[in-house]
């Protein structure tokens, strides 16, 4: 996949031997190719040049600073979600006006931080978000520009359920039958209203489903506009695909997908609307891929079960969605067009020698799993297995649970990498513990001052 390839049956990230590096730092490990980043940033640019959007990049798929940094310095905008992803955006060096900020949950801390910032646009999820955005606005002397986040009714029938976000069974963006009237003049002191934002799950593998949201856009646009409103942004969302399975490589092309998006957009351009996207794991997905190493090797009743050291506290996205990730020992790769085992390459093994193993993790519980039943060639406990695709929702969703530490993040460029996040220790896990109980006495007084 892009940026990882075998070379001599062993695998690069771009001209970086992951099988030393492995060695020298350690697994689990995160390893991210920047130029793939790079091109995948240009790929999306390409896409959509027709429209030429603001592309701002969504940092919860891969939130690392020093990679949101290279994005930015790239040219990306950061699509956020939190006070904390502001945080990381502002210390990566976005510039406030490439900012959005989409979530049904803005806290008022959240809001202000957002305000004071100078951040570009608010993607609103509800009437009650815009009136406490209209309030802290006031507050603090600022106005806010806003696009309405609208619950189009528009699903997408391959995109997992968790992740499925246009359906009106979700809990995302106003029904779009109650947004026209938010873009009323003198509703709110403020806020301006000047955008309309979809994002409708993620991946997407259909442009039709983008084409269906778009019609409604379109509708509620025109709406809008003979009601005297006045609309600037047009925000399609993220959920552009990536590739996480071998029969993935010749159905997805962004290509093709923006191009289709872009043409049906074109005529919204002449309008003068300014448009935004915020893709995320096809800028990152196959950007990254988390190494581990296998611990044992044991035989189960009727399978046979390898036990490696990055369980669900580090890949949830197998359990929780059913991902298929990729997965292949990093030192058993192509080889003068034989597939052989690097460490022992005087004796190829023959294509097709695989069977089915479960990968698991160290994590006690049954959902622990990277993979159930996949075909692998025979493994061993000295092999690493690299799990491809995990640039994006990995390491952002890793946890501690287990009280296990989160792994060491690595980019590579050419021959060259960097730690740019080192692996957490022990001491880490506790840091914000106290050790030991002294209880203070909880009245009136105390309370009030907590709060
Ligand atoms: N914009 C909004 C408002 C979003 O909520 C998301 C993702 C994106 C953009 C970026 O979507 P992307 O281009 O990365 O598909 N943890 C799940 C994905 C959750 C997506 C949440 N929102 C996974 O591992 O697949």
């Amino acid at each position: 996949m892009d940026g990882f390839s075998y070379k001599q049956g062993v695998l690069h990230a771009e001209e970086v031997n992951l099988d030393s590096l492995a060695e020298q730092l350690g697994t689990p490990l995160f390893v991210y190719s920047l130029s793939t980043l790079a091109s995948h940033l240009q790929t999306m640019r390409d896409a959509f040049f027709l429209i030429d959007p603001l592309i701002c990049f969504s940092v919860k798929s891969c939130s690392n600073v020093s990679i949101l940094r290279f994005l930015v310095e790239h040219g990306a905008g950061l699509d956020v979600v939190s006070g904390g992803e502001i945080y990381r955006a502002l210390l990566a060096g976005a510039r406030p006006e490439t900012i959005v900020f989409a979530g049904v949950g803005k806290s008022a801390e959240e809001v202000r931080y957002a305000l004071e910032a100078g951040i570009y646009q608010f993607n609103v999820e509800s009437e009650k978000e815009l009136a406490r955005i209209d309030a802290i606005a006031g507050q603090c002397g600022s106005r806010a520009s806003v696009s309405i986040r609208i619950n189009p009714d528009v699903a997408d029938r391959d995109t997992p359920q968790k992740t499925s976000t246009g359906g009106c069974q979700t809990k995302f963006g106003i029904p779009v039958t109650r947004s026209a009237r938010l873009f009323a003049e003198g509703l709110y002191s403020n806020v301006d209203v000047v955008g309309i934002h979809a994002h409708i799950g993620s991946p997407i593998h259909d442009s039709a489903s983008y084409l269906a949201c778009i019609d409604v856009i379109e509708a509620l646009l025109d709406e809008v506009e003979q009601a005297g409103g006045t609309v600037d942004t047009i925000n399609i969302g993220g959920g552009f695909p990536a590739i996480y399975e071998a029969s993935h490589f010749d159905s997805i092309s962004l290509q093709k997908m923006g191009s289709v998006i872009s043409h049906r957009l074109q005529g919204l351009k002449a309008r003068g609307l300014r448009f935004v996207i915020e893709p995320g794991r096809s800028i990152s997905a196959n950007a990254g891929v988390l190494l581990t190493h296998v611990e044992y090797i044991k035989d189960g009743w009727d399978r046979q079960i390898v036990i490696v050291d990055a369980g669900m506290n580090i890949i949830l996205r197998p359990t929780l969605y059913g991902a298929q990730h990729a997965m292949w020992p990093i030192r058993y790769g192509r080889f003068n067009g034989h597939w052989t085992h690097a460490t022992n390459a005087s004796q190829p093994r023959p294509n097709g020698a695989l069977s089915p193993v479960d990968v698991v993790g160290p994590i006690c519980e049954t959902g622990d799993f990277l993979a159930l039943s996949r075909p692998l060639p025979t493994l061993s406990e000295q092999d690493t297995l690299a799990i491809f695709s995990a640039g994006a929702y990995a390491m952002s969703m890793a946890s501690q649970y287990n009280s296990k530490v989160r792994p060491a993040e690595v980019v590579v460029m050419g021959e060259h990498y960097q730690v740019v996040r080192q692996r957490e220790c022990y001491e880490d896990l506790v840091a914000r513990e106290m050790d030991g109980i002294e209880p203070i006495k909880s009245d009136a007084k105390n309370l009030k001052l907590v709060k």
